[in-house]
């Protein structure tokens, strides 16, 4: 087991009704003026907008709004929110919504309190020494951003998605009614479960021995999200399954299923290049790549994968037979992607990649030469390319 730090500050308030103690909660942080940041319009129609500015006002919170926040959230709209805060003098950033609001409204309070061009954080140009304090209600259980200390922000120009982590933009608190989520369309909702799947995987899918307590949070969270999101495609009402799903969110992706693993993240990266440069769903494009990233990876430790799919797929165990094992338990997350309406390759996700394409999209997620990625196997360009290519 790796030396790690475990750092969750981030107030959970968690069930039916939570939604209610928004204005207290928001009060409590001793702000002056909110922005109150959302997205497309989900809220307006649910209604949950309107209870929470009822819920401001109650408490005497003085606050603004701003929406418009769309998947893959825009930098053309975090620049917007700076302007708008600065103006209105607003000291707290309360995002209504999912992982693309909840990222915006990080990247506004970076913005605020750094007093240079935002971006240079994501291109990593710079380092953010503070940023205004953010929380969360949330609306769909999938990016975790809601205890994460990341965020992800496109640049329209160039189609460049680009993430930044830091403690400093952990939300101070989340609050989390899985029944707000019974609204999500089957497809955000499978979409949802394969990002925090794919949070454990990214995790899971290391070379560090003796992690038998993260390991086993990590299987029984993949295992139960399957479990649920099976559930949730016939019977979107489910609260178990909801209330199951929203908190593995959380708890995919602030920390815990990664104590003492030092982690591959290499699906991320690929699927961000497809993410700026196709405007696809991120949970989708994921689904898309895992299964080409595991056979073009799992030699390195079949053992890992045996592990995985003894473990979560429930493959019987035979000795002697590690890669059929390994293999038998790749195409088992296949068939559950396929089992939730999620694409298992880049054209089931509607997109047909040229050549010209791949070598494109290769290069950025090597950030122009300048990286390998993966912890599992270290990728560099022509190891992306072929990763593109059998997943075409
Ligand atoms: O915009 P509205 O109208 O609200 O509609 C949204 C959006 O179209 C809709 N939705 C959300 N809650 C709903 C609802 N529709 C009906 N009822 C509800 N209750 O769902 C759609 C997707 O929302 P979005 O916020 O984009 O989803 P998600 O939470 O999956 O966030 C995706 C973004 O987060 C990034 C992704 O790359 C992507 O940009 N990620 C952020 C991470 C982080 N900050 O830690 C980690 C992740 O790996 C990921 O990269
Ligand atoms: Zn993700």
């Amino acid at each position: 087991m790796l030396n790690f730090q475990y750092y969750t500050p981030t107030k959970v308030v968690f069930g039916k009704d939570a939604e209610k103690q928004t204005g207290s909660l928001v009060k409590s942080q001793g702000c002056k003026k909110v922005l109150l940041h959302y997205g497309s319009g989900s809220v307006i129609r649910t209604g949950l907008l309107a209870r929470i500015e009822e819920s401001l006002r109650e408490a005497g919170v003085d606050y603004v709004t701003l929406g418009g926040v769309v998947p893959n959230p825009r930098l053309s709209k975090v620049y917007e929110g700076i302007e708008l805060c600065r103006k209105e003098n607003v000291d707290f950033i309360l995002a209504v919504g999912g992982g693309s609001v909840i990222d915006s409204s990080k990247a506004i309070a970076y913005g605020l309190a750094n007093d240079f061009d935002v971006w240079e954080i994501y291109e990593k140009k710079s380092v953010a020494t503070g940023c205004f304090p953010v929380g969360a209600v949330l609306t769909i259980a999938a990016a975790g951003s809601e205890m994460s200390d990341s965020s992800v922000i496109t640049k329209e120009e160039g189609g460049l998605k680009r993430g930044y982590n830091s403690d400093l933009c952990r939300c101070r608190f989340a609050i989390m009614n899985p029944e707000l989520t019974y609204t999500l369309p089957a497809y955000q909702t499978a979409c949802g479960c394969v990002d925090i799947i794919m949070h454990t995987m990214e995790r899971y899918f290391t070379h560090e021995k003796h992690t038998e307590i993260t390991d086993g949070f990590a299987e029984t969270l993949m295992k139960n999200v399957m479990k649920s999101a099976r559930i949730l495609m016939k019977d979107p009402e489910n609260y178990e399954a909801r209330a199951n799903v929203m908190w593995a969110g959380s708890l995919s992706h602030n920390g815990l299923t990664g104590c003492g693993t030092s982690g591959d993240w290499a699906c991320h990266q690929i699927e961000h290049e497809l993410g700026g440069m196709f405007d696809v769903a991120h949970g989708a494009g994921l689904a898309a790549v895992w299964g080409s990233w595991a056979r073009y990876v799992y030699k390195q430790e079949p053992s890992r994968f045996v592990q995985f799919a003894v473990n979560v797929m429930g493959i019987p165990y035979r000795f002697g037979e590690d890669d059929e094992i390994a293999l038998a338990g790749i195409a088992a997350v296949e068939d559950f992607y396929r089992s939730i309406d999620m694409p298992t390759n880049i054209h089931e996700l509607g997109v047909d990649l040229t050549d010209q394409q791949i070598s494109e999209l290769a290069l950025k997620c090597s950030f122009f030469g300048k990286r390998t990625i993966g912890g599992f196997r270290k990728l560099d360009i022509p190891d992306i390319e072929e990763i593109y290519r059998m997943a075409k």
